[in-house]
């Protein structure tokens, strides 16, 4: 008998997959799909702290009443927080998995008391996916990085469920980066978020949007860090994330030492129920290979465990040039 189970920041799971932040949560409906898919739990759609000021000013800018400004302000912000709580609720009514909520923000003062309010509607975890474009020449690294640690001790301090950061895998240091929000008793990171990007389509002289989806390939610098985070964060509940397509994936980064792994762009693309194969996938693998559970194998391809962890360091194709003239 095949037993899933996993630990991810303290909650348990029948099983490590996880559905990440995208719109594929942002309703009940979709949520109790892909519990019924067999999810281990569930991360909602992000509520956008930029979304929320955009939403506002454009009200304030339709309105034939100055002087209603700060109410309208006031009420659509707590109108979209409102849409978010009641996701929360219903979904957590409408299935028996984890229900993590996810906040998209750039500042680490402003909305950290609505963590509460997230807290209070049932969320399992919060899920912290904290980005702004570090495109200022005379702000030095650790400036920009200091909100994400202020970030952490403010939430922290004010609510009990797990907290969990979603890294960006740009950091000079993530290892340096994860290891001061561990200290801040965030309970886990997930590696890596996936940005939005720019691209030119240069038949039409136009900007447009790169590629929204992720390829298997991306999964190469998930496996590179998860594997050399798990030796070094033992306490530390680590979630793997893009470029997980398939269920030798979410094997691979459960040998490489993550707690859960998180999914998105393959349920896009193959549909909600790709999430059955992807288990059945994992499953027909652990049989093989003789693991009843999921714990007797996580790690096993970690840095700290196989025989030649500089595999996990090198970077330069040196050798690999040489040998292809
Ligand atoms: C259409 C779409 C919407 C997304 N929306 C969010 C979001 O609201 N919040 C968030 O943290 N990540 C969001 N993401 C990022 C995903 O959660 C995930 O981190 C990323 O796609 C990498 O995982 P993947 O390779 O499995 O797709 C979105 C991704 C896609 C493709």
């Amino acid at each position: 008998m095949i037993n899933l189970q996993t630990e991810y920041l303290g909650l348990k799971l029948k099983n490590p997959i996880i559905v990440s932040s995208s719109g594929l949560a942002n309703t009940p409906e979709k949520v109790k799909k892909l519990a019924d898919n067999g999810a281990g739990a569930v991360v909602l759609k992000s509520l956008f702290e930029e979304q929320i000021n955009h939403e506002s000013h454009q009200h304030v800018e339709s309105s034939d009443y100055p002087e209603a400004a700060d109410y309208i302000i006031n009420y659509t912000k707590q109108n979209s927080v409102e849409q978010y709580l009641d996701l929360i609720e219903e979904s957590k009514k409408l299935v028996d998995i984890p229900v993590i909520a996810s906040v998209n923000c750039t500042t680490s003062d402003n909305w950290v008391d609505f963590a509460l309010k997230l807290e209070e509607a049932g969320a399992d975890a919060i899920e912290i996916n904290v980005f702004f474009m570090p495109n200022d020449k005379d702000k030095k690294a650790d400036k920009y990085e200091e909100t994400y640690f202020r970030l952490a001790e403010n939430l922290k301090k004010l609510v009990k469920i797990p907290v969990v950061f979603k890294l960006g895998a740009y950091f000079t240091n993530p290892m340096y980066v994860t290891k001061e929000l561990h200290y801040r008793n965030v309970d886990g990171v997930v590696l890596f978020n996936r940005f939005y990007a720019p691209d030119i389509d240069v038949d039409k002289m136009k900007m447009t949007t790169a590629e929204v989806f992720s390829s298997p390939s991306d999964i190469r610098n998930t496996v590179r860090w998860i594997g050399l985070m798990s030796g070094v964060f033992p306490n530390l509940s680590l979630s793997a994330s893009t470029g997980v397509h398939s269920g030798k994936d979410v094997v691979k980064m459960l040998l490489s030492g993550a707690q859960t792994v998180q999914i998105c762009s393959t349920l896009y693309m193959n549909g909600v129920d790709y999430l059955k194969t992807m288990i059945a996938d994992l499953e027909n693998w652990m049989k093989e290979h003789n693991y009843t559970d999921v714990e007797s194998f996580r790690g096993e391809m970690s840095y700290n465990k196989i025989e030649d962890p500089t595999i996990y360091e090198r970077s330069q194709f040196m050798k690999y040039f040489s040998n292809h003239d």
